[in-house]
């Protein structure tokens, strides 16, 4: 078999079948990622890479792979790998959008319902053996039907958010890099400036990508403009928020609930006092994570890997950025 590609983790059956009969794959064994080293001497002589968003390819690991013909990620976010570096050796990457837009949308929406009703408190008062009677002011949390949703990011992800939300009568404002024309006119989503979403959502559901413009998009001065009701979902990345403004603003009840898919850093170490706050919910990056999803991209990142070592075009290739 002619190509030699490392795969930085078991993927879907399915994936796996497809990859083996085209090329000669060497799959990480372990469930946590490969070391940084064990990347960089992996990477150092194969045709083709295979990585999910927990591994850093950055410009060292790029520079020494001098075989390197295609970088395939098991993800639509691409923040773990240095694309400027990718461009620089002409090394195309592709990734995985659209397949996993309506899984993510449906945990986002999920993740409203459950920050807004306050459901892992409920579920701890029962469980934890507190439910003597039914009360009448008893863990009351926010309407969703009829609220105002705040979505940052009008990309994919952020219109499946508003189909949802068109569902639940909610008013759906937006801010994004650029306008969405479209989803203006098709679901009546409002384009806003940051400050004002802020101020009027009370859900602020977060879909953009990580990159300079975005890290700790959401931060002391901007938990400041937020509603003290209000409800924080993120679903993109950590980072786009400031993990520690986030601590202050829930224990200080300056915003209501955050309910995080995504933390910085990720894992959160499990002694983190987030974890302890009764108004935060913490998932382990779960968006994407449906059987159907989660094998669709598996396969996708295969196609891209087999398109590039091909040296085809990528079904889906990320931009690069331009020298
Ligand atoms: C992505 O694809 O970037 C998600 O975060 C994981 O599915």
């Amino acid at each position: 078999m002619p190509f030699n590609v490392f795969v930085t983790r078991h993927l879907t059956q399915d994936a796996e079948e497809k990859l083996n009969a085209f090329c000669n794959a060497e799959y990480w064994p372990e469930t946590t990622p490969p070391s940084y080293e064990v990347l960089l001497e992996k990477t150092r002589s194969v045709d083709g890479l295979v990585c999910l968003l927990t591994d850093p390819v950055d410009r060292e690991i790029i520079r020494q792979a001098k075989n390197l013909k295609v970088i395939s990620q098991v993800a639509v976010g691409v923040d773990n790998i240095d694309l400027a570096a990718a461009a620089d050796y002409g090394i195309p990457v592709g990734h995985t959008p659209d397949l996993l837009t309506d899984a993510t949308a449906d945990l986002a929406f999920a993740l409203i319902l459950a920050g807004a009703r306050r459901l892992s408190e409920a579920i701890d008062y029962a469980s934890d053996g507190h439910w003597k009677t039914w009360e009448l002011t008893n863990l009351l949390g926010e309407d969703v039907y009829g609220a105002t949703l705040g979505i940052i990011g009008m990309g994919r992800i952020g219109q499946a958010v508003a189909r949802r939300a068109r569902g639940f009568n909610m008013r759906i404002l937006y801010h994004s890099r650029s306008r969405a024309a479209e989803a203006e006119s098709a679901l009546g989503v409002i384009y806003v400036s940051l400050d004002e979403l802020l101020t009027q959502s009370d859900i602020v559901s977060l879909h953009v990508p990580l990159n300079d413009a975005t890290q700790t998009l959401i931060g002391a001065s901007q938990f400041e403009l937020m509603r003290s009701h209000a409800v924080l979902v993120n679903t993109a990345r950590g980072a786009v928020v400031d993990t520690n403004a986030l601590v202050a603003a829930l224990k200080t009840g300056q915003i209501g609930f955050a309910v995080l898919d995504v933390t910085d850093p990720e894992p959160l170490p499990h002694t983190h006092e987030l974890y302890k706050l009764p108004n935060a919910i913490i998932l382990p990056h779960i968006g994407s994570a449906t059987r159907s999803a989660r094998n669709q991209i598996a396969l996708l990142a295969v196609e891209n890997l087999i398109a590039g070592l091909e040296g085809r075009p990528l079904p889906k290739p990320v931009n690069l950025p331009k020298h």
